[in-house]
């Protein structure tokens, strides 16, 4: 059976936490879609490609880097990611995995609204700016002022694009795990798929 669910939200906000959670649980196949713009980013700034290039010449290597979790990986992904030919050139990678045999969990910022409209589950995962770069500096360190400002500028950023801005579908039931523990945000989205199973 093809069952598709679809995690979308800003940084930090718990859906890569989530979907991988829910993907072990359901036996699902999951796609970290971010990391796809992420080595788009990396792959055009150390390559001195154009980011259009990076994009239809990405390989599996490229998603093998060890700096594609960096706060610079997110701002140059957030960067390419408004280009429309980038987003094209990445669709049919992200469709054809979403319709493989056994279904799939993809988290992203457009899953809901435009890779997957049909998802039989979609959820909007968001959290406070400031919860999700306090989570960010614990993982990434720095100064929590300065992450905090780059999480603002990469909202800002996603949600104002012309092209796919980050959006909850008009079904996606939203999460916001300002408050949840991990385990609380994993059972109400396990509690979702579960009721559309
Ligand atoms: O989720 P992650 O932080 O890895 O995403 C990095 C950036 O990639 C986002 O800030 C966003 O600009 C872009 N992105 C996107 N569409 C997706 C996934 C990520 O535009 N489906």
């Amino acid at each position: 059976m093809k069952f598709t669910v679809a995690i979308d939200g800003p940084a930090a906000a718990g859906k890569g936490t989530i979907s991988r959670a829910v993907a072990e649980r359901f036996g699902l196949a999951h796609l970290d879609t971010g990391a796809l713009y992420r080595a788009v980013g990396m792959k055009s700034e150390t390559e001195g490609l154009e980011p259009i290039a990076a994009a239809k010449a990405l390989c599996p290597e490229d998603l093998e880097r060890d700096d594609l979790r960096t706060m610079e990986a997110g701002q140059a992904a957030s960067i390419v990611a408004a280009i429309p030919e980038v987003r094209a050139a990445l669709v049919a990678f992200q469709r054809d995995f979403a319709v493989r045999e056994g279904g799939a969990v993809l988290d992203g910022r457009d899953i809901g609204t435009v890779i997957c409209p049909q998802a039989e589950v979609k959820l909007f995962v968001t959290a406070s700016p400031e919860v999700r770069a306090h989570r960010r500096w614990l993982e990434l360190g720095g100064d929590e002022a300065d992450v905090l400002e780059q999480v603002r500028e990469r909202d800002a950023r996603d949600m104002g694009r012309a092209d796919s801005p980050l959006r909850p579908a008009v079904d996606a039931l939203v999460i916001d795990t300002s408050e949840l523990s991990i385990e609380e945000a994993v059972a109400r989205a396990a509690d979702q798929i579960e009721a559309r199973r």
